[in-house]
């Protein structure tokens, strides 16, 4: 819904959303998307305002004077009212009148009047008051888009998107999306999370992340206090909100705000902070050429320390020591073990085998990430006809295999070429894996959520 939105346009219903979190009121409804334009002074729909003779400042003081002040809870997940939600769909509605391809504070404008004039709330009361009708806005929204040269260049300066985060429930710009420094995320490690993209539109097998999330934060005794439906609502709403038509989102989870490391004593409900990114991690030619990488010394813990299946913040830290030593040779990636010296997975990536025309991948008992990418390689196989198991696989399987490729939705799928010095196969990206490459290509677009 936000795609269209400009910038100053998306900051009015940003604002409503703290005039009610000040309210402490936990919905936001036409009056407060009022008081959220009565914020923007400095925006079309003042200037309109302005040639009708009421300004945004009278506005809002007519507003407050009537406006109660909320005594709930404070606002969590401000939701918008049914009223409000037409608004927003009338300043769809009234862009479309006239033929304009963005969302501006005028088309909120008229959207609101509309709106508020038909419900006889109290931003109608407001509204009608100033003696506001529709018609009247509607012509001084034409008169100023026919005649206004400063209108194009707001225009040119609110194509540059703000990006907001999803942060404990609502959307906030990202300058503003803080935790707090006690964060148990950031004192202990105290967390999970995950890494999704979205490829055209399509955020790629979304349910399963979420799925995975909740396993996750099950697996460490955190509950989120929200339910898997919302927390994929509100990862549709980041990516709408940020124009993301391919990139890569980041959920983190916490178990909360404390000092101390007892869990009883945190003194918050779960943070949850849901970010999008542009993340690409290798080139195009180490896509084609494929990857070099090295067994590193760093083994993935046994799941009687940190279960690896566990998508845990904790657990990266020996992952980052073994992606250090693969740096520290100049190799694309490092194969890590287990503590009985079976292959695990990579640091950020699972791990595929071809051997004579079939695939392997490691168990996630021997320590593999549950990977969604690697579940895509599997469901690609298994429409394909092409055989693929678990296996435990030891680094002579690596050093013995036709060909490899590693998998993950940072990484997406990267051929791997050579391990330790040893050329795999004939050190090329081999037919298989360029055909699992090429369906899953076109799987990425289709299989998921959409978020448009
Ligand atoms: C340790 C580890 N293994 C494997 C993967 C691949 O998992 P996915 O395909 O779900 O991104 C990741 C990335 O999430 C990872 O961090």
């Amino acid at each position: 819904m936000w795609q269209r939105f400009t910038e100053r346009a998306r900051r009015v219903v940003f604002n409503a959303q703290e005039e009610a979190v000040d309210r402490r009121e936990n919905y936001v409804s036409t009056e407060h998307l009022l008081l959220g334009l009565a914020r923007e002074n400095d925006c079309v729909a003042a200037r309109i305002l302005d040639y009708m003779g009421v300004s945004l400042e009278k506005i809002r003081s007519e507003l407050n004077s009537n406006l109660g002040r909320g005594n709930g809870r404070p606002a969590q997940d401000t939701q918008l009212t049914p009223g409000a939600k037409r608004c927003i769909d009338f300043a769809y509605d009234e862009a479309r009148r006239l033929s304009n391809n963005y969302i501006g504070t005028e088309h909120l404008l008229l959207g609101l009047v509309r709106e508020a004039l038909s419900t006889g709330g109290l931003a109608s009361q407001v509204l009608s008051n100033l003696s506001i009708d529709l018609e009247k806005t509607r012509k001084e929204v034409i008169k100023l888009q026919d005649n206004d040269l400063g209108l194009a260049m707001e225009k040119a300066a609110n194509s540059v998107q703000l990006q907001y985060v999803h942060l404990n429930g609502r959307l906030v710009p990202k300058s503003q999306a803080m935790v707090s420094i006690y964060d148990h995320g950031f004192l202990y490690g105290d967390g999970a999370f995950e890494g999704i993209r979205v490829y055209s539109g399509n955020i790629f097998r979304l349910k399963q992340h979420v799925a995975r999330l909740f396993a996750s934060a099950r697996a460490l005794g955190i509950s989120l206090g929200k339910s898997a439906a919302f927390i994929q609502a509100a990862i549709v709403e980041t990516v709408i909100a940020n124009g993301v038509e391919s990139g890569y989102i980041r959920v983190s989870v916490s178990r909360g705000v404390g000092l101390a490391l007892d869990p009883a004593h945190l003194r918050s409900d779960a943070t949850i902070v849901i970010s999008t990114e542009e993340l690409r991690l290798y080139s195009d030619q180490m896509y084609k050429d494929g990857l070099t990488v090295i067994t590193a010394s760093t083994r993935v813990p046994p799941a009687d320390c940190i279960d690896p299946q566990v998508k845990s913040l904790g657990k990266y830290l020996n992952n980052i020591a073994a992606k250090q030593e693969a740096n520290r040779v100049g190799a694309g990636e490092a194969l890590m073990l287990n503590m009985s010296g079976n292959v695990a997975e990579a640091t950020g990536d699972n791990l595929f085998l071809v051997r004579d025309g079939a695939l392997s991948t490691p168990p996630t008992s021997e320590g593999a990430l549950p990977g969604i990418t690697r579940g895509a390689v599997i469901d690609i196989c298994s429409n394909l006809g092409i055989s693929c198991v678990e296996r435990v696989t030891t680094l002579y399987d690596v050093y013995n295999a036709d060909e490899a490729f590693l998998t993950g939705t940072a990484a997406e799928i990267i051929p791997m070429v050579k391990c330790d010095g040893r050329l795999i196969g004939d050190g090329r990206p081999g037919p298989i894996t360029n055909r699992i490459i090429s369906a899953f290509r076109e799987l990425t677009p289709s299989d998921g959520v959409r978020a448009n």
